[in-house]
């Protein structure tokens, strides 16, 4: 089989199956082209993308400014490492900090990098500003969070399947429950050495939970009492998804240190990164962390473009909006079936709940029926359904994709 002959989908399926590591179970639909809210399969079926690729695709598949400007610059220089400087970087930093309110950006590549990175910036803040005796700081988590998948990440997650055979585990933290501002006290008063306290402003991979209205505002208060750091990973619910750039927005609340990645760059290229005043990213220096790719030119032609058309397109009031109708559409169909015992989210990040236990197929089901009716969404865990549709999207289109998603929980009902 030559490299690039057509494939049909079930011999794409077949090559992923033989060549490529099992470390994920994809709905079998295999994609290969994409426009704005949609994405094609290879046999041209059309389909409405309601993942955006785990809430990376915020401004909508292949955005022609986004992938314009990272054209150019590949044909312009690619990649310098930080051992130069490069005429990108700089005005990128510019640009994002005055984003975002903070005065330094260290820019890496992936989600988890950046966690790593946010996780590194605390503990050395936690030495040389705090004052915590070496080797001594802990950083607060939650159950049931997810921040990526490296050795150090995985150490304090509770998904057991992502942590099985891959110990020793790395020390130093203590998890608490989230949403619970009692339990998130008690760890900060029984434990002298807390460097700080990491966390989604909603747990997206967890299932689309939304902590209380106050939730980030108070813990915010409690790491202010504490000298905490209150570290956010924005990195699934940040860039305009939940209907502000930031879902701490919505509380007014200022991380310490702040952790972005996905439509950081629109889904087009891999760019992440952490944010933080002077005061704590100074604790940075010249060979204490690093990455070749982190702060490529690409990566900041690429970053730029994707923020400036977060603000141009409103993509945040569109999010808000259509995230209320999508809700409230689904609040008007939940009581007449009994299937979905709720709706949750906030702007366009949201999950159904499916009537049935963590362990029955039903969401893998509805998921696959929902493919055949044109629209692509997966569970997150068992009995949970995520929505999350480009940013894009217009009132016409998610009103379809309510109707294809009532029509498609309507066929299960009958079944
Ligand atoms: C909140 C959060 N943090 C970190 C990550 C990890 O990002 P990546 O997969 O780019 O490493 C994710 C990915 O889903 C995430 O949702």
């Amino acid at each position: 089989m030559a490299v690039l002959e057509h494939l049909t989908s079930q011999q794409a399926i077949d090559l992923e199956n033989k060549y490529g590591a099992h470390n994920y179970h994809p709905l079998p639909v295999v994609l290969s082209k994409g426009e704005g809210v949609y994405v094609w399969d290879v046999e041209g079926k059309k389909y409405y993308d309601f993942l955006s690729a785990y809430s990376a695709v915020n401004q909508g598949h292949c955005h022609p400014k986004i992938v314009g400007a990272m054209v150019e610059q590949a044909k312009t220089l690619t990649l310098t490492s930080r051992a130069f400087y490069n005429d990108m970087l700089g005005k990128y930093e510019k640009y994002a900090t005055e984003t975002f309110g903070f005065d330094k950006l260290l820019p890496m590549n992936t989600g988890a990098e950046a966690v790593e990175t946010a996780l590194k910036v605390c503990r050395r803040w936690a030495y040389q500003k705090k004052g915590i005796p070496e080797n001594q700081a802990k950083v607060i988590v939650c159950e049931n969070n997810f921040h990526g998948r490296t050795t150090t990440i995985i150490s304090f997650s509770n998904d057991e399947v992502a942590r099985e055979n891959y110990g020793p585990y790395t020390e130093g933290f203590v998890k608490i429950e989230y949403d619970n501002l009692t339990a998130l006290e008690n760890a900060l008063k029984s434990n002298p050495h807390v460097a700080g306290f990491l966390v989604e402003p909603i747990q997206g991979e967890a299932g689309v939970y939304v902590p209380s209205e106050g939730y980030l505002k108070e813990a915010k208060a409690l790491c202010e009492k504490y000298n905490v750091l209150f570290v956010a990973d924005e990195v699934q619910t940040g860039i305009a998804r939940t209907g502000k750039m930031l879902a701490v927005d919505h509380e007014n609340v200022k991380p310490d240190i702040l952790i972005l990645g996905k439509a950081l760059s629109g889904g087009v290229y891999p760019v992440s990164g952490v944010l933080a005043n002077d005061d704590i990213m100074e604790v940075i220096t010249p060979g204490s962390h690093g990455s070749t790719f982190g702060g490529n030119p690409v990566a900041a032609a690429v970053s730029t473009a994707a923020l400036e058309v977060i603000k141009e397109e409103n993509l945040a009031e569109n999010a808000q909006e259509l995230g209320e109708l999508f809700r409230e559409e689904l609040n008007k169909f939940i009581p007449t079936c009994d299937l979905v015992v709720k709706v949750r989210g906030k702007g366009l990040l949201n999950a159904i709940v499916i009537n049935d236990t963590e362990e029955s197929s039903t969401a893998w089901d509805i998921c696959m029926a929902l493919k055949e009716n044109g629209l692509l969404a997966k569970p997150t865990h068992g009995n949970i359904i995520r929505f999350a549709p480009p940013l894009v999207m217009d009132r016409e289109q998610l009103m379809d994709c309510v109707s294809i998603i009532i029509k498609t929980l309507n066929e299960f009902t009958k079944q």
